[in-house]
C-alpha cells in the first residue's frame, strides 16, 4: 500500500480524539473481540455496553460459552434483536471449542469461515485480537469512503461494492492496524453520519470529494429506483 494523508489522519486523529475507553478495547483476547464485535453489528454501542458486560459476567471464556444452553444465551441476548446472531454466536462458540481447541484461529480468512462471522467482522477482529493488516466495509465505512473519495453508484451494487472492497484494501497502513480500523468505525459512527455529517471537526475534510462538491447528502448514493 502506498502512504496516504487518509489514512495517516486517521490514525492520527483516532489517538488524539477516537474512542478510548470501551469495555472491548484495550483487550487482545478473541472471544472478548468477537463478541463486541457480534453484538455491534447491528445495535448501538450504548444499548451493547450493559448487555456485553452481563454476557461476560455469564460467560467469561468461549469454553463457557459452549458449554451454555442455547436458552440461556437466548435469555442473555433478550432485548438486543436479531437473534439469529445469538444462534450463530453459540454455534461459533461451539465450533472454536471442538475445532480449535477454544483458540480462535488467527487469520480473517479463517475467522470469515466460522458462523455468524462476515468478511468485515472477521477483519475487524484479525485487526484488533492479532494485529492483521485486513480491510474492514461495513455501513458506516461504505459512507465514508464513498464521500472521501466520490464514490458514484449503489454500494449495494455488485460491480460497486467490489470496487469499495478494493478501496479498502488500499488504503491499509503498514502498521498502526488498530487505531486505523477503530479510526474509521469512529469517523463513520460519531463524525460522518448519515444525515448530519460534522464535517468542521472531521480530521479527512481536507480531502474529502463529496465535501468539497456540496454533496454529503447525496453521497453514497440510495439504490436506483
Ligand atoms: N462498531 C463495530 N465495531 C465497533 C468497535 N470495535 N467499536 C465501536 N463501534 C463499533
Amino acid at each position: 500500500a502506498v502512504p496516504n494523508r487518509f489514512t495517516e489522519q486517521l490514525i492520527a486523529w483516532q489517538k488524539v480524539a477516537g474512542r478510548h475507553g470501551l469495555p472491548w478495547q484495550n483487550t487482545r483476547d478473541p472471544y472478548r473481540i468477537w463478541l463486541s464485535e457480534i453484538m455491534l453489528q447491528q445495535t448501538q454501542v450504548s444499548t451493547v455496553i450493559p448487555y456485553y458486560l452481563r454476557f461476560l459476567d455469564s460467560f467469561p471464556t468461549v469454553m463457557a460459552l459452549a458449554a451454555a444452553p442455547i436458552e440461556s444465551v437466548i435469555e442473555h441476548w433478550a432485548g438486543l434483536g436479531y437473534y439469529a446472531r445469538a444462534r450463530n454466536l453459540h454455534k461459533c462458540a461451539q465450533q472454536v471449542a471442538s475445532q480449535f481447541e477454544g483458540q480462535f484461529p488467527a487469520s480473517a480468512e479463517a475467522l470469515a469461515e466460522l458462523p455468524g462471522i462476515g468478511r468485515s467482522t472477521a477483519a475487524a477482529v484479525a485487526a484488533f485480537a492479532f494485529g492483521q493488516r485486513a480491510a474492514i466495509l461495513d455501513g458506516n465505512v461504505k459512507r465514508v469512503l464513498c464521500r472521501q473519495f466520490g464514490v458514484e453508484g449503489f454500494p449495494g451494487e455488485a460491480a460497486i461494492h467490489r470496487q469499495l472492497w478494493q478501496l479498502a484494501e488500499s488504503l491499509l497502513p503498514e502498521g498502526d492496524i488498530e487505531p486505523y480500523t477503530q479510526g474509521l468505525m469512529d469517523l463513520g459512527a460519531t463524525l460522518c453520519t448519515r444525515s448530519r455529517p460534522r464535517c468542521g471537526d472531521c480530521p479527512v475534510a481536507a480531502g474529502c470529494v463529496a465535501r468539497r462538491d456540496g454533496r454529503t447528502a447525496e453521497l453514497p448514493m440510495t439504490k436506483a429506483r
